[in-house]
This record gives C-alpha cells, sequence and structure tokens, in this order.
C-alpha cells in the first residue's frame, strides 16, 4: 500500500485564502491585525523563520513589525519593548523567535507577553489553558498537525498516538491537543527505551525529533497516519536538500497517510500564527 499524501501546502493555502476575507471584515470595521516579531541574534534559521512570518503577513494583508537586536543586547531591552508593545493597540500578536541568546531566561520573556497577545501559546497562562483543555492560543505546529489531521478525516477519539520528542514548542502540546481529542497519548523522547516497540502501536504517529530519516519503516504500524515536523537539511554530500524526520520513501509504503517534507507541516506553522494572529484582533471585539 501507498500512503495518501496529506498535502500541507495546498491547505496552508486554502486557509491563507480564508484569512484575507476574515481581514477584510475586519478592515470594514476599522480594525488591522498586527504582529510583532522580536527577533536576537543572527541564527540563520531564526532569520529565515522570520522573514518568511513577515512575508506571510503582508500576503494576508495582516500589519507586521520586525524587531531585531543584536545577539548581545541586555535582556532589559527586550523587556522594556515588550512592555511596550503590550500596550500597543495596533499590535494584536506577540513574538519572540527563539531560541534566545545565552544571557536570557527563556521563561522571563515568555512570561512578560501579554497572555492576550501570545500568539505563539508558550505564556505559562496559555500552557496552562491548554493543559486543561480549554485552550487560547494553541502553539503554531502542533495546532497545525491538528488541522492536517482533520482534513485527513483521523478520528482520533480511542486511537494510539505516539509522539516522538518533547519539546515545549511541539511535543508537550502536540500531546496535550491528541489528548483533548481523546486519543490514548504516549510520548517518547530521547531516554525511551525500546522506541520502536513504542512507536508500532501507534495508530497516529508523530515525528518531531529533528534527525533526518530517524523514524524507519520499521517503525512503523502498517496503515497508521504518520505526521512529519522534522525539517532537517541534508549536507552537501547527500545533495543538501530538505529531508524530514521520517525515512518518506520507505515508510510511505506502509503508512496509510503521511505528509511529506517539505510541503507538509511546514507551511501550516506559519498558516496558523496567522489564524492566531488574526483571532486575536476578532476576540478584541468580544472583550
Ligand atoms: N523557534 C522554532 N519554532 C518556533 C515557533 O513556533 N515560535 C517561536 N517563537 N520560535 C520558534
Amino acid at each position: 500500500m501507498t500512503a495518501q499524501l496529506i498535502d500541507g501546502k495546498a491547505l496552508a493555502e486554502t486557509l491563507r485564502a480564508s484569512f484575507k476575507d476574515r481581514v477584510e471584515t475586519l478592515a470594514r470595521q476599522g480594525k488591522h491585525p498586527g504582529l510583532a516579531v522580536i527577533l536576537v541574534g543572527e541564527n540563520p534559521a531564526s532569520q529565515v523563520y522570520v522573514r518568511n512570518k513577515v512575508a506571510a503577513c503582508e500576503a494576508v494583508g495582516v500589519h507586521s513589525e520586525k524587531i531585531v537586536y543584536p545577539a548581545d543586547v541586555n535582556p532589559a531591552a527586550v523587556l522594556a519593548k515588550i512592555a511596550e508593545l503590550n500596550l500597543a493597540p495596533n499590535i494584536h500578536g506577540i513574538l519572540v523567535q527563539l531560541p534566545l541568546p545565552r544571557q536570557f531566561d527563556e521563561d522571563i520573556i515568555l512570561k512578560a507577553i501579554a497572555a492576550e497577545k501570545d500568539v505563539d501559546g508558550f505564556h505559562a497562562e496559555n500552557v496552562g489553558a491548554l493543559a486543561q483543555g480549554n485552550p487560547r492560543f494553541i502553539p503554531c505546529t502542533p495546532y497545525g498537525v491538528m488541522k492536517m489531521l482533520e482534513v485527513g478525516k483521523v478520528d482520533l477519539r480511542g486511537r494510539e498516538a505516539v509522539v516522538i520528542g518533547r519539546s515545549n514548542i511541539v511535543g508537550k502540546p502536540m500531546a496535550l491537543l491528541l489528548l483533548n481529542a481523546g486519543a490514548t497519548v504516549t510520548v517518547c523522547h530521547s531516554q525511551t527505551r525500546d522506541l520502536a516497540a513504542h512507536t508500532r502501536r501507534a495508530d497516529v504517529l508523530v515525528a518531531a525529533v529533528g534527525k533526518p530519516r530517524f523514524v524507519t519503516a520499521d517503525m512503523v504500524k502498517p496503515g497508521a497516519v504518520v505526521i512529519d515536523v522534522g525539517i532537517n537539511r541534508l549536507p552537501p554530500e547527500e545533495g543538501g536538500k530538505l529531508c524530514g524526520d521520517v525515512d518518506f520513501t520507505n515508510v510511505r509504503e506502509v503508512a496509510a497517510q503521511i505528509t511529506p517534507v517539505p510541503g507538509g507541516v511546514g507551511p501550516m506553522t506559519i498558516t496558523m500564527l496567522l489564524a492566531n494572529t488574526i483571532e486575536a484582533a476578532e476576540r478584541e471585539d468580544v472583550a
């Protein structure tokens, strides 16, 4: 059996087209959703992500502000900027690109963002709301995965879901979302013993490891839904292309549905950031 593809690129385009309508509706009410993106330092991957986030905002008519600091900036300056953005009426979402340089305590920075503008969903208050099954902002990558499972018509109730990776950005919120959707969830990580014994039980397998082709066909239950969150750059001797955490060519012959890399989860992350930002602006109406 060759797995069906869950096309994140196509889904992202459909959703982004619908966002334009929502932005226009807001504009008719005199409201213009705005996102502030803070980038500290010169991490090349972060620079690309931030550039793409700003471009995506522009494409759907969301106002964006990019604020860049040198790697050696005093965290107090960033905190002062966040305090200013928290009060700015034209800014509905604030995002600090991670990782931050060493002098920063990430937790302090994330908690400084007003919870109602925390479109990444990383503030402790928003993490707590998600854990209680009553989310305000859902972290963008796992939110995108849930949308992909929805279009793939994957019923999660009572299914075995296995997440590989326990990061605050992907693994943990992913596990909570699957749990809230009624799946029986196992979270595996670098200290998990006999990883394959867990993954082979999965009806839904989410890989967020950061290692190219880490999940091989023998680790996948026939008929499973496989979601590949990894975006890894292969070394030049292997062609330098992007590659996921899943050995796509071989796993595709075992799984029922699979997400490709590129064109899978990647385009959904920024799409859901737009969704959260627009939602923040829409919610302001109700407040
Ligand atoms: N670094 C890697 N992924 C993310 C993300 O989704 N948001 C932020 N702020 N930083 C990241």
